[in-house]
């Protein structure tokens, strides 16, 4: 294998591996600079399609397309070195059949570089992983809430409160893996249901809002950095983004309509010639 094609990112085989051990640190991503910071700290970041409503402002994911999720995959891969990057696949890019499933998902991997691509698996999308995993595309299930469906479930909703729901949602994840995803995000469920999850499927489970029960951990970005004033009661703050964000721009605003900035530190000057009529270039 000549230099150039030789990577430090983390494999496939990498995450697999971390089943029941140390828990895998996991978060989304969605520009360049914010991956850059992000990639020292975590074993995988993912270009969610969150980025309808935490980024585009969108009412749900529904609304994001393959053009958005290239573009932004293509931004987090620049910025990140280390990381495994998956990137979502969007509502209705995947669940005609294994064909389209296929053929989006190859796009996604050949336009961004990401390694891995993410599927809202409801039970039928065994088919689509198991199409996807044979010809070289490995899949991350998402099971419990899925955004994706978000008008027939009426709401972002907790997932597995009944039986019925329990067993269903128990089901989804035994077909990701028997269909070969080789980890499956669990969303919005129990500490017994991720517990039950976990211990029954090979590959690790990673939990948002799902309890420490799961064999790693991933949070929306934003939500974690504290831009929003709302967030879901399963996310911790570890910084307050949004009113510092407020106040600098109130602060910008302040000096420049107080004509204190820009300042003399600010602004370019002409530099005086010297004995030979030369201008030295500002430092
Ligand atoms: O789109 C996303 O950010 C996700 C996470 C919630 C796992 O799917």
């Amino acid at each position: 294998m000549s230099k150039q094609t030789r990577t430090a990112r983390k494999t496939v085989k990498d995450i697999a591996a971390a089943k029941g051990g140390t828990p895998l640190v996991c978060l989304t991503a969605y520009d360049a600079p914010t991956a850059a910071l992000l990639d020292p700290h975590c074993d995988l970041l993912l270009v969610g399609d969150s980025v309808g409503m935490v980024v585009h402002g969108l009412p749900s994911t529904v609304g994001v397309t393959m053009e958005m999720m290239i573009l932004h995959g293509q931004a987090v891969m620049r910025g990140s070195e280390q990381a495994f990057v998956v990137v979502d696949m969007p509502f209705g890019s995947y669940e005609t059949n294994a064909d389209q499933a296929f053929l989006n998902a190859a796009r996604i991997m050949k336009e961004t570089g990401c390694q891995a691509v993410k599927i809202e698996s409801g039970a039928y999308a065994a088919t689509q992983i198991a199409h996807l995993v044979e010809r070289g595309v490995p899949v991350m299930g998402h099971v419990g809430l899925r955004p994706q469906a978000v008008n027939v479930d009426g709401g972002f909703r907790a997932k597995g409160r009944s039986q019925a729901e329990r067993d269903l949602v128990l089901k989804e994840a035994h077909a990701a893996e028997r269909a070969g995803a080789f980890a499956i995000v669990v969303e919005g469920v129990a500490e017994d249901l991720a517990a039950e999850i976990t211990r029954e499927v090979s590959c690790p489970t990673i939990g948002i809002g799902a309890s420490a029960a799961c064999d790693g951990q991933i949070l929306v970005t934003p939500d974690l950095l504290g831009v929003f004033e709302w967030t879901p009661k399963f996310v911790r703050r570890y910084a307050d983004l949004g009113p510092a964000i407020s106040e600098a721009a109130a602060a910008y605003a302040a000096d420049v309509r107080g004509r204190s900035f820009p300042g003399k530190a600010e602004t370019y000057s002409i530099a005086k010639p010297d004995s030979k009529g030369l201008r030295k270039p500002e430092p």
